[in-house]
Formats: C-alpha cells, structure tokens, sequence
C-alpha cells in the first residue's frame, strides 16, 4: 500500500513480525527448558538468567511463557515443563512456602488457573482455588467497614500493615475469577473495594501514579504515597504506572466498571505521552533523561498487553481506539527491531533493557522474566487472539 508515495507497512507484514518474533521465542524457550531444568528465572546477570528455587513473586512468568507456548505450537515438551511447574507450585502452597505478600496472582494465574483454561484439569483448578485463599488472607478489615489488601510483611509489621501497591491490580483477577467459580461474592467484593481504593489513592489527578500508599490501619483513613522501586515518593515509576494501565482494564473485564477503563485509558494515555524518541520507556517518568538513564523494556511490554485489552473494549470507530492501535503498533515495532534478541539464538532472554531495581542496583539493565513474558502475551494476542491467563475464556 502507498500513500502520498511513502511505503506504508500492510497489516499482512506486521502479522509476519509478530509471527516471526513468537517462533523466536519457541526456540529459544526450547533450549532454556534444558538450561533451567526445574529452576525458574528472574532477571540476569551478564546475560544470564538468574536461577532460584520456586521462592519468589517472579516464579509464574516462566510457567506462562511455558503455556503459552504450548497453546501456539501444541507441542508435548512446552506441556511437559508447564506441567512440571505447576507441580512445584502445588509443593509451594501445599508448604505455604514464602507466600505470604500480595503477589500470589502473579504465581497461580500463569500456572495453575493456565493449566485449568487449558486442559481443563480440576486439579489445577483447585489448586488455583486455595491460592485465591491464600491471597484473602491479606485482607484487612478497616473500621469504617472497608478494607484492603496488605502488599507485604506480616500483620503486626509496624511499617508494612498499612501498605498498599498497584502492582497489586493483577492480582486481582485471581479474587474476581474465584468467585465466578465458586459462586461466593466474597473474592470479587475484597477485589472490586482494592481496585477502586488504588484509583481513589495511587492514581494522581494528572494520571501519574504513586507506587505504594499508606493507610491508617485501624481507621482506613488515608496517609500518603512512598515508592519502593521509583525514583522519589513523589515520582511515577514506569512499570507501576504498566500495572496500572494493564491491571485496571482487567477490572474493568470483570466488573463492568466504567471507572476502571476510564483509569487504564488515561493511565495509557499518561505513559504513551511521556515515552522519548523510541518509543519504550526510562525506568521512572520522573528519572532525568540522559544518555545513559535505564530504560524499562518489561513496562512497554506490560502496556502493550495492556493496551491490547483496552483495545478490546472500544468500538472499531471510537477515537481513543485508532490512536491506542496506532501507539501500540509503534510501540511492538520498536520492541522487536531495538529490543528483541531475535537472531541472537544464543541468548536466554527475549527483550534486552529491562530493568528490576534500578536505585536498589538489582538488574538494572537487563532480561526480566515478567517482560519476556508481557511481549509474548502482546504478541500472541496480536498474532494469533491467544490472551494469556487474567481471565478465563468462554
Ligand atoms: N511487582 C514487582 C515489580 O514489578 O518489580
């Protein structure tokens, strides 16, 4: 196609780069089911994935990788290993084995609730089940009859009791879908009063977003926000800011809410127009640029998942759609061509430039395990309408 003579890239050649990008990925993933055995990757080292027992809120990005990849290829090696790590989230839980934080949609959605939706297995059901259990038991009761989910440390923890994060908004779809399964509206109303707390306290008038807030713990009344990876309290760190976009446009899916995608949109629109010239984004909106300021790859590949749910709810006609389709077109093409390490089949990791915990100085610039796993799910969804495991499929 051509337009004022200027080649215009069809619909047909971007559906090839994301196929392209995706069969990437099958290999490499291949050769690291031999390299990782029974371990699961984090972030890298060097170029180096490094490798722990199932201990951490990392642990389910490499089991969706591993599912998603079997649903796009239905080969038995991708269903081996998947299988294989849903066992040893069953240990984790059947041990209650480090699960005491906020993260525990992160674990079960992409393992056990992945296996369910694919399979049908009932066990894998179940154990997805007492996982939305074991997340319950972060909610605390506040005495104006509200409540919130604890992101981390024990109840008595003088600091952390009153702590909520946004992170926490795809965690959430764990509770929503709990209820749908077992008929008990407890799940969904713990997750619909969290959404809209995070709305009401994290997100800023101007559609920034504070990392964490504070909270009175017996009162509920609010205190104030801090970050914990960001650059200041008063800061927007760029994956929070992804979790948000991504995580309220699931609430949306499950409540209806019309608050909710009105936030992920304006969330959306905030991170797309704060983006330097590539496209993908610094590690914090607030970071001063330079040419050596980090950027985070896994929070546009986190938007770019995000942006494809949005965009499943918006008319073909609605403005807001065309201009979220066109951003997330350019956003997916610099990924793949600046980011990717396609025809590096050597490399463990699927986009460079990530970025963990940049003034903590952990993986600063490098492979994560939860943006290799946001790009596959933006590509699948784009290339093949495979969604990922928020939700369940009807
Ligand atoms: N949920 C922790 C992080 O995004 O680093």
């Amino acid at each position: 196609m051509s337009t004022n003579g200027v080649q215009q890239t069809t619909d047909m050649q971007v559906n090839e780069l994301y196929i392209q990008a995706i069969e990437d990925i099958l290999s490499k993933t291949l050769m690291n089911i031999d390299r990782f055995e029974t371990r699961f990757p984090h972030a890298s080292i060097d170029e180096k994935y490094i490798l722990n027992d199932n201990d951490d809120w990392t642990n389910g990005f490499w089991s969706g990788i591993l599912w998603l990849c079997y649903e796009y290829s239905q080969d038995e090696r991708y269903l081996k290993a998947a299988e294989g790590t849903v066992a040893s989230f069953r240990q984790r839980l059947d041990q209650q084995f480090n699960l005491d934080h906020h993260d525990i949609g992160f674990l079960y959605s992409l393992s056990a609730k992945a296996q369910w939706i694919i399979t049908g297995d009932e066990s894998a059901r179940e154990l997805a089940l007492a996982a939305a259990d074991v997340l319950m038991k972060r909610w605390r009761n506040t005495n104006d009859g509200s409540g919130y989910i604890q992101a981390w440390g024990a109840k008595d923890n003088e600091h952390e009791a009153g702590r909520i994060i946004i992170d926490c908004l795809l965690n959430l779809p764990l509770l929503y879908w709990a209820s749908e399964q077992t008929g008990d509206p407890k799940y969904r109303e713990a997750a619909e009063i969290q959404a809209e707390r995070t709305r009401r306290y994290l997100v800023r008038g101007d559609d920034s977003s504070y990392h964490t807030f504070f909270f009175d713990v017996q009162t509920g009344i609010p205190i104030g926000g801090a970050t914990h990876q960001g650059y200041n309290n008063g800061s927007t760190w760029t994956r929070g800011q992804a979790w948000g976009v991504y995580g309220f446009a699931l609430s949306y899916r499950y409540t209806g809410n019309a608050a909710f995608l009105e936030t992920s949109k304006r969330m959306a629109r905030y991170f797309l127009e704060h983006l330097p010239e590539d496209s993908v984004a610094y590690w914090d909106f607030n970071a001063p640029p330079a040419d050596d300021t980090y950027r985070d790859s896994s929070a546009s590949a986190i938007v770019a998942a995000g942006l494809v749910e949005i965009i499943s709810h918006l008319d073909a006609a609605d403005p807001d759609r065309l201009y979220f389709e066109e951003m997330l077109a350019i956003s997916m093409q610099s990924l793949i061509n600046n980011y990717a390490t396609i025809g590096d089949d050597a490399a463990e990791g699927f986009l460079k430039h990530g970025s963990y915990h940049v003034l903590g100085g952990f993986s600063p610039d490098d492979y994560t395990i939860w943006g290799d796993y946001y790009y596959l799910e933006a590509l699948m969804r784009l290339a093949k309408g495979i969604p990922g495991y928020w939700y369940g499929r009807k």
